[in-house]
Parts: C-alpha cells; structure tokens; sequence
C-alpha cells in the first residue's frame, strides 16, 4: 500500500520546542509583541506594508469583506466556484451580494474574460482563489481592474508563496487572505492572516479584529477623531464597527515564526514533487496541461481527461485501497454555487452553467504533495494512476 496522508510532518519538534519555552519564560500568552513579530515577519516575507494576524483563514475573508463592505459601499463582489465556502459566506455576511464565474482548467481560477464580463458600476471587488497553489492572475485581468479602478482580493489560503512574473501572490490585490490551518503549506495549527498596503483598509480590519474597538487602532488621528466624535463615550470602550475577536495567540504566532523559517525550503521541495508528479501522469488519461509557472503545490490534482463516472468511482477506489488520502472536488468540494447556503441564497441561479466548475465537481480530485514525500512513493502512484 502506498500509503499517503494528505499532510505529514506539518508541525516539527522545533515548532513544539518553540511554544514550549514561550509557556515557560513569557506570561504573555494572548494577542501581543509576539503576533506584532510574526506579523513583522510575515510582511517581509511576502513583501507588503501591513499584515494582520487572525484565528484562521475564514476570520480573514469574514473581515477583508467587512471592511470592503464599509470602506467600498454595498454592491456585487465577483466569486469563484471553486474556493472555500468561506470565500462565498463572508460576502454574504458582509451584506454583499456574490456573482460566480466559472474557472478556467488550467490553474482552477476564475477565467479572465469571465470576470471581466461581469464588471460592472455595482462591481466591489474580484475575490480571486489562487487554488490549491496555482496563480490565478494575468496581467489582462490586473490591467482591466486597474484602468476601471476596481479593487481586486486575493484568497491565497492554498498559495503560499506562489507569483506571477515573480511576483509573489497576495500582494498584487487590495488586499490579501492566507490560511495557516494544519493542512497548508505551513500551519500555526489555526490561524490566518490579512495583509495589505492600504492604510485606511488595515485600520478598518483592526477594528473588526477585536470586537470594533476604537482603541486596537494603531492611527493616531483616527482613534483621536472618533473619540472627538463621540464625547459621551469612553475611548478605551468605543465599539466603531460591528466588530468579532478573530485574535490569535501569542503561541500560534511563536509556531508560525518558526514555521517560516522553513517555508521557502518546504515550497521548493514541493515544486519538484509537483513536477515529477506532473511529468509521469499519463495525459491521454489525466488532465496535466496545468499552468506550472510560479505554482507552488500543496496537492497533487487529479483529474479525469474524459469524463466517466464509471473511471472516477474506479479511481477513488483505488485511491482509497492504496491508502492515499485525498479530497473529492478538489477546493471546498468542487463547485460552491451547488451547496445548500449558496441555493438558498440565490434560487435562480443554475450552478451547472459554470461547466469548468462542474467538471472539476464530479472528476477532479486532489491527494498531499508534502516536502518529505518519497519521490519512488510519487513514481508509484502515477504508475498505480495510469494502469486505470
Ligand atoms: C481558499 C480558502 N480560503 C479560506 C479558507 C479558510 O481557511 P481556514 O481553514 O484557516 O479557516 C480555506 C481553508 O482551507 C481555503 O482553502
């Protein structure tokens, strides 16, 4: 049996030696210096002004699409099918109202032509996935966004530390999302964050990072002008927004300061893996023309070439007698505009017009690329793969 877990050795000795010594020598254990220099460091490494730690990848889109909602106005915020349900519920929550646009095959993004057929004066935003590691942009789609002055959210909850043209994802949009959750490309076990270099944006998700207070500002004359706006109130209990804790701890920003020390390491391993695992696929079976360049994969994707019901229930099968781990629909399940929260919310649309989503839904699935997979277990299972 082959014998693959979706993640393994996610989270090392060093990271638990790290928190450990953090419980012994600090009384500090909430939101403080530690979160500031993870968060430090997590800008560095991305390369933006602003980043803001959370409890999780969700809190992230529940307040990037809150203060969007605040700082933008109601209107339509353009989604994908394939992400996570929190990509879609947040813009619910946020009072905004979602447009699907089916993806392309080829990096499991929104297609760029799509999006820009649906802009229009009532657009807010795009909230691109980069999914499962692929870029999702094109410089089409940023040069569109740009000449229309139309703000543009990146989810790279999957992506950690893929680019475009160099370029690393999460810092060409507004503003940017990340997942630390156990499965990901490095984990703080839980945990997101929110990074941008719009100042007026990352005050807005300060506020709504813990519970709306005027005091979690770091700006100055904004804490000074609401506490001139509201005389009756006292400043160190002035509620500005609708706010949620979606804090972290300072122990999950010590794991997530020792994790990234080896995420560049870890990513490089995992573009090989992808590679070998890519190159062996047969592609008269599977689908490999994948857009490779500047991916950094947490997964493997596989995906039937000609769909067959009969093929796939073979494949999982297989799958599941070779013990190896793997997810059905690849992202959050396959095509988002098909769960109950999404119909309920908008019963007129058809989720089977998104056809790319579709396919993806019923024959796509994804198993663990992690940085110490054997490269014979990676030969094995494309063999295992391609005798189907
Ligand atoms: C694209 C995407 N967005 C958001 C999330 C939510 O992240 P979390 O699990 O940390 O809440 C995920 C989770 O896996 C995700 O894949």
């Amino acid at each position: 049996m082959l014998n693959i877990p979706l993640m393994d050795n996610n989270i090392m000795p060093e990271d638990i030696d790290a928190v450990v010594e953090h419980l012994r020598t600090s009384d500090r254990l909430t939101n403080g210096p530690k979160v500031m220099e993870f968060e430090k460091a997590w800008s560095e490494w991305l390369g933006v002004k602003h980043s803001l730690f959370v409890n999780s990848g969700a809190s992230a889109n529940y307040i990037t699409m809150a203060a969007l909602r605040d700082l933008y106005g109601p209107g339509e915020v353009i989604v994908p099918p394939i992400t996570w349900s929190s990509d879609i519920s947040s813009v619910f929550a946020a009072g905004l109202t979602p447009v699907f646009v089916d993806v392309d095959m080829n990096t499991l993004a929104m297609n760029a032509d799509e999006v820009i057929s649906h802009l229009n004066e009532n657009t807010r935003a795009v909230f691109l996935t980069h999914v499962l590691g692929f870029n999702g942009l094109s410089q089409r789609l940023l040069d569109e966004l740009k000449a229309r002055n139309i703000p543009l959210i990146e989810d790279v909850c999957e992506s950690h530390g893929a680019s475009m043209n160099g370029k690393k994802c999460g810092t060409f949009g507004l503003a940017s999302n990340f997942s630390f959750y156990y499965a990901h490309h490095m984990s703080t076990i839980e945990g997101g964050v929110i990074c941008t270099d719009d100042d007026r944006f990352y005050q807005q998700c300060r506020l709504y990072r813990s519970h709306g207070m005027v005091r979690e500002l770091t700006d100055e004359d904004l804490k000074r002008s609401y506490a001139e706006k509201y005389p009756d109130l006292r400043p160190e209990f002035l509620f500005a927004v609708p706010g949620y804790n979606m804090r972290s701890t300072e122990l999950n920003a010590v794991m997530g300061l020792s994790q990234l020390k080896r995420l560049d390491a870890n990513n490089a391993k995992r573009v090989e893996n992808w590679k070998l695992f890519v190159d062996h696929l047969d592609p008269e079976k599977y689908f490999t023309d994948f857009a490779m360049d500047g991916a950094v994969n947490y997964a493997f994707v596989v995906m039937l070439r000609r769909p067959s019901e009969e093929k796939f229930r073979k494949l999982t099968e297989t799958l599941r007698a070779e013990n190896v781990e793997f997810r059905r629909g690849t992202a959050g399940g396959g095509n988002m505009a098909r769960q109950p929260f999404v119909r309920q919310r908008m019963p007129s649309f058809d989720p089977s017009t998104l056809k790319n989503a579709d396919v993806i839904h019923f024959y796509g699935l994804y198993t663990g690329n992690h940085p110490t997979l054997e490269k014979e277990k990676i030969l094995k299972l494309c063999e295992v793969l391609n005798r189907l």
